[in-house]
């Protein structure tokens, strides 16, 4: 029996308790939030004990392991506390919203040698593990990516400082697969607008944003990310080889080779596959299934905190 706790009773939480209810021999024993009557909520709907601090939670259940999903800001203190204990650790994207919280995580998780898997879910497509393979050892000219969606409901994601902005918070499932298809980045530049949202009294991120990378191969990528876009999304990658292509779009890949596009349709379900991923690692110690570790999961959060820093200086920034 896996006895698992939860720390962040929210959106992205519910898609858990459902994938994880899918597996056998899975408990839910702990339910954390600083919302209290979210772990209740929570308690009541899926199982376990209500609490609104993870150290507390920790000591009274002594979980297997705990899901964190907290809002970018919250990072911290759920992690230290879990890793001083020894828990194992499935992280919510993105992993901080700064880059002393991420890297002492990082540090501490490294040192204690502790399984956590980090959800850049996009990496468990059976397609962009497809598209991986057929990329392999060729050279990468040319990248285009594009977020485009609109402004998610929660309070916390719309403030800048909460969030870290639509790059950090969402954009980053693209960085994190252009740094999985085609390789590390190596500096970023970037520029924001904002103004479009004349709606909303208390937003601060930006509106739209375009980003150009160099990766450390030196190909080149521009990453186009807005949140005004309700009425039209699309979340598409376009990589260009001397002598192919591969496009991903929504889950779906297309690979053009040769004059021939030959298609391929998403068949797994993504969150099913990670939270699979990571209970398997924590029965077997096998951690060959985790796609995104801390440590990766660290350098493609650098690359976002990168493109924010670049959009308020004006200035390329090495990565
Ligand atoms: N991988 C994906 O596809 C995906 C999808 C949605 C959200 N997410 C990520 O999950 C995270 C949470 O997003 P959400 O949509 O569930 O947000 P949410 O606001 O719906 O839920 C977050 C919950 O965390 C709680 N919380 C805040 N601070 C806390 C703390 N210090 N300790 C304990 N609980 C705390 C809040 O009260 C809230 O109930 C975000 O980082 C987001 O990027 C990932």
């Amino acid at each position: 029996m896996s006895r698992i706790a939860f720390v962040g009773c929210g959106g992205i939480q519910q898609v858990h308790y459902q994938r994880l209810a899918q597996i056998d021999d899975v408990e839910f024993v702990g339910q954390c939030d600083v919302d209290l009557s979210c772990a209740e909520r929570a308690a009541q709907e899926h199982g376990g004990a209500p609490f609104d601090r993870p150290e507390v939670m920790y000591d009274a259940v002594k979980p297997d392991a705990v899901f964190i999903a907290v809002p970018p800001y919250a990072h911290g203190p759920a992690e230290m506390a879990a890793i001083e204990r020894g828990i194992p650790m499935f992280i919510e994207k993105p992993v901080a919203l700064d880059k002393r919280t991420a890297r002492s995580i990082a540090r501490a998780v490294s040192k204690a040698r502790l399984l956590c898997s980090v959800a850049y879910c996009f990496r468990y497509h059976d397609t962009v593990r497809a598209a991986r393979q057929f990329l392999k050892g060729r050279p990468i000219c040319l990248v285009s990516a594009e977020w485009r969606g609109g402004l998610p409901q929660t309070w916390w994601w719309r403030r800048m400082e909460c969030s870290g902005g639509q790059f950090v918070e969402q954009t980053t499932h693209l960085v994190d697969l252009i740094r999985y298809l085609c390789g590390d980045v190596a500096e970023v530049y970037a520029v924001g607008s904002s103004g479009c949202m004349t709606a909303l009294p208390d937003y601060s991120v930006h509106d739209s944003s375009v980003a150009s990378l160099r990766l450390k191969n030196g190909a080149v990528a521009s990453v186009a990310s807005t949140c005004v876009s309700e009425h039209e999304s699309r979340v598409a990658l376009h990589i260009l080889t001397p002598e192919a292509s591969v496009t991903f779009s929504d889950g779906r890949v297309a690979i053009r080779e040769d004059g021939q596009i030959t298609e391929r349709l998403p068949q797994a379900d993504i969150y099913l596959a990670e939270d699979r991923a990571f209970i398997y690692a924590l029965r077997s110690g096998k951690r060959s299934g985790i796609r995104s570790t801390y440590a990766d999961a660290l350098k493609t959060f650098l690359v976002t905190a990168a493109a924010n820093e670049s959009m308020q200086s004006g200035l390329p920034v090495r990565v």
